[in-house]
């Protein structure tokens, strides 16, 4: 018999990894991999072209109005790696760019945007089988998942990290912005009212700041053949 398909929750601080994790736990499970950031940004980047946020301006009510305008869906490029496409267009290299990160946690803490997008993301999550990162997965969108992980590492380690996969990514920015921005939407996550950033009571946490990358999928896979093996 096939065993139970698990949900699977991590959540943490900008770029500890956790989208890395999750794609590479869900490549060894055979399970679908969800990078709820991504979908905040794919947001952040249609508002962006609206002109509806810029700097400290945010029109949240033209926002919330036109958020039926914005279909979000997942798909795979012609090298086989994962995408999001906004309104079909695969946007998946633009929201990575520091003008997005740099207003998407504002964007984030409008309730009806994390109200259309958690719905979103529960009915991804109906049928299990799935690894899905980001602030909230543990507490919010999945309150009952099977595993809860939350990631952390220092604010060094989280630099040097993005800087390096910016700059694979061909996208341009400097040490100093990426730490500027990383602070900044920590801050954010973790304060606002809703759904902020923080660790759920049952979920285990990892400091990966000194694990490689095969490291830190060798403890998620313990952790998932801990909770196989104690299913309640
Ligand atoms: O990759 P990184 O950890 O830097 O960020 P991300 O996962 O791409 O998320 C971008 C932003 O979206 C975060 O800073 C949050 O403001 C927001 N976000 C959120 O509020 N809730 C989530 N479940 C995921 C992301």
């Amino acid at each position: 018999m096939e065993s139970k398909k698990l949900i699977i929750a991590i959540d943490g601080y900008s770029s500890c990894g956790k989208s890395t994790l999750a794609q590479e736990l869900a490549n060894s499970l055979n399970y679908i991999f969800i990078d709820s950031g991504a979908m905040y940004r794919a947001v952040t980047l249609y508002c962006l072209r609206k002109g509806w946020v810029n700097g400290n301006f945010l029109d949240k009510e033209s926002i919330i109005k036109s958020l039926d305008q914005i279909q979000l869906d997942f798909s795979q490029d012609d090298n086989g790696v994962k995408v999001i496409l906004l309104n079909s267009e695969n946007c998946e290299q633009e929201i990575r760019k520091s003008y997005v990160a740099a207003v998407v946690s504002k964007i984030a803490e409008i309730k009806e945007v994390r109200e259309k997008l958690v719905e979103e993301q529960q009915r991804m999550g109906e049928r299990g089988g799935i690894v899905m990162d980001g602030r909230d997965i543990g507490t919010v969108v999945f309150p009952n998942a099977d595993i809860k992980l939350f990631l952390t590492a220092t604010i060094e380690v989280r630099v040097e990290r993005r800087l390096l996969e910016l700059q694979n990514k061909g996208i341009e920015t400097t040490k100093e912005e990426v730490r500027e921005n990383l602070i900044q939407r920590d801050l954010i996550d973790s304060n606002r009212k809703e759904s902020p950033l923080k660790r759920a009571e049952d979920a285990i946490v990892l400091d990966n700041s000194l694990l490689r990358r095969e490291e830190q999928l060798q403890w998620a896979l313990e952790q998932v053949q801990i909770r196989k093996s104690n299913p309640t």
